[in-house]
């Protein structure tokens, strides 16, 4: 059976490749702590599960979804971007549910690249943005990212003619892989960028709410003139420990929510109402649950910063997100180093390199394990160095 050319340069998926090492190591008996994919330990909060119980009950759910979600669902999105940030959005026109932000990550490129058009990746950066690329047979153009340059792609670095024939552009602050977050002056001279060249901006916003030391995350949607430019995924994953349930959206200019619709429409049938139903609790309920995740993971990253230190590994302290990303010692590329600590401490990490290849000589550390098995993980790493 020949399978079709678009695949042929499509990966496997990162952390897809990290279980099935993980998955072989077990089989040989060792007792792998994974400090791999950022998906929480912690359970959902139990007022949004109550929710899902409720409403799982109710026959009118059991029927198909509506395509672009609950309009109470869009309505609830809308007034939580009002209440944290101030902005608002027309729940009909401008807010789209999605099935998890990887799903519309993966989907956008559909409405927008045709084969041979160009990407604008960050380099590392969540692999989807790159997979999308390649399904959609368009090319991606990695933006690196450097420590010089706090982890933030140099505009002006990225060539006239590759601008130009640019269809979208990724960003994502606070970031994965790298812990980075994003200046607002950053964020203006993105929009004047995206306006000149007439580039979509798809701002991946997952981590806005996890954050440490007083500091808040802001909206790329607040830049002025971002809803001319502008998308901005979200997703209730990782603010309130909900990964496995598949729920996010994605808001921002009507014309890309309108086409993002029309691609989704005609390939998915929206989400399982009653968890469009929790999602309302969760946005609109009590939430003292996120502050109580930030200070678990601050106290979690503090725990690997000062791990690292005594081993010579200095970093400064991450303001959000839920990963450390650090340099691998010298003489190691991120593979070797992943794989040593794999084999040695059966400590599973993803290899920068797994994120672009401007991720080599870096590798990722997650805080979504218990404190118990993270402070096992990091004495077991600090035996094997
Ligand atoms: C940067 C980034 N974007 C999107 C996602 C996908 O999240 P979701 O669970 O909403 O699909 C992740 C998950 O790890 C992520 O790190």
């Amino acid at each position: 059976m020949k399978q079709a050319k678009r695949i042929e340069n499509l990966p496997p998926y990162l952390f897809a490749e990290l279980d099935r090492k993980i998955a072989l190591k077990r089989d040989e008996g060792v007792d792998v702590i994974s400090l791999g994919i950022g998906d929480p330990c912690e359970p959902t909060p139990q007022h949004i599960i109550d929710t899902l119980c409720r409403e799982a009950h109710n026959p009118k759910h059991h029927r198909y979804p509506s395509y672009y979600g609950m309009p109470e669902f869009r309505r609830a999105i809308a007034g939580w971007y009002e209440r944290r940030f101030g902005l608002s959005f027309d729940s009909n026109t401008e807010v789209l549910p999605l099935i998890g932000s990887k799903e519309g990550i993966a989907h956008i490129h559909t409405a927008y690249v045709d084969p041979g058009d160009i990407v604008l990746v960050p380099d590392p950066g969540y692999p989807v943005y790159n997979s999308g690329t390649i399904l959609a047979g368009g090319v991606s153009y990695f933006m690196p990212l450097t420590a010089e340059n706090d982890f933030l792609p140099d505009l002006e670095a990225i060539p006239g003619d590759v601008a130009d024939k640019a269809k979208l552009m990724f960003l994502n602050y606070p970031n994965n892989p790298t812990a980075a977050v994003a200046t607002e002056d950053f964020f203006k001279r993105v929009v004047e960028f995206a306006k000149s060249h007439n580039i979509v901006i798809a701002h991946d916003f997952p981590y806005s709410e996890i954050t440490f030391d007083g500091y808040r995350a802001p909206s790329f949607m607040a830049t002025p003139g971002a809803k001319d430019v502008a998308v901005e995924f979200h997703s209730l994953s990782k603010t309130y420990n909900m990964t496995g349930w598949r729920i996010g959206w994605v808001l921002g200019n009507p014309a890309v929510i309108e086409a993002l619709g029309r691609v989704k429409s005609n390939i998915d049938s929206g989400i399982f109402n009653a968890i469009q139903e929790a999602g309302i609790v969760a946005l609109e309920g009590p939430q003292d649950c996120v502050d109580e995740m930030c200070h678990i993971y601050r106290r979690r990253r503090d725990l690997v910063i000062n791990t690292l230190s005594d081993l010579g590994i200095k970093i400064e302290p991450p303001k959000a997100t839920i990963y450390i990303w650090f340099r691998v010692p010298q003489g190691h590329t991120s593979a070797s180093f992943a794989e040593m600590v794999l084999d040695k401490a059966g400590v599973a990490m993803p290899p920068g390199s797994g994120y672009g290849p401007s991720g080599e000589g870096y590798a990722r550390i997650s805080l979504t394990v218990p404190d118990d098995r993270l402070k096992e993980a990091l004495d077991r790493m600090a035996q094997t160095l």
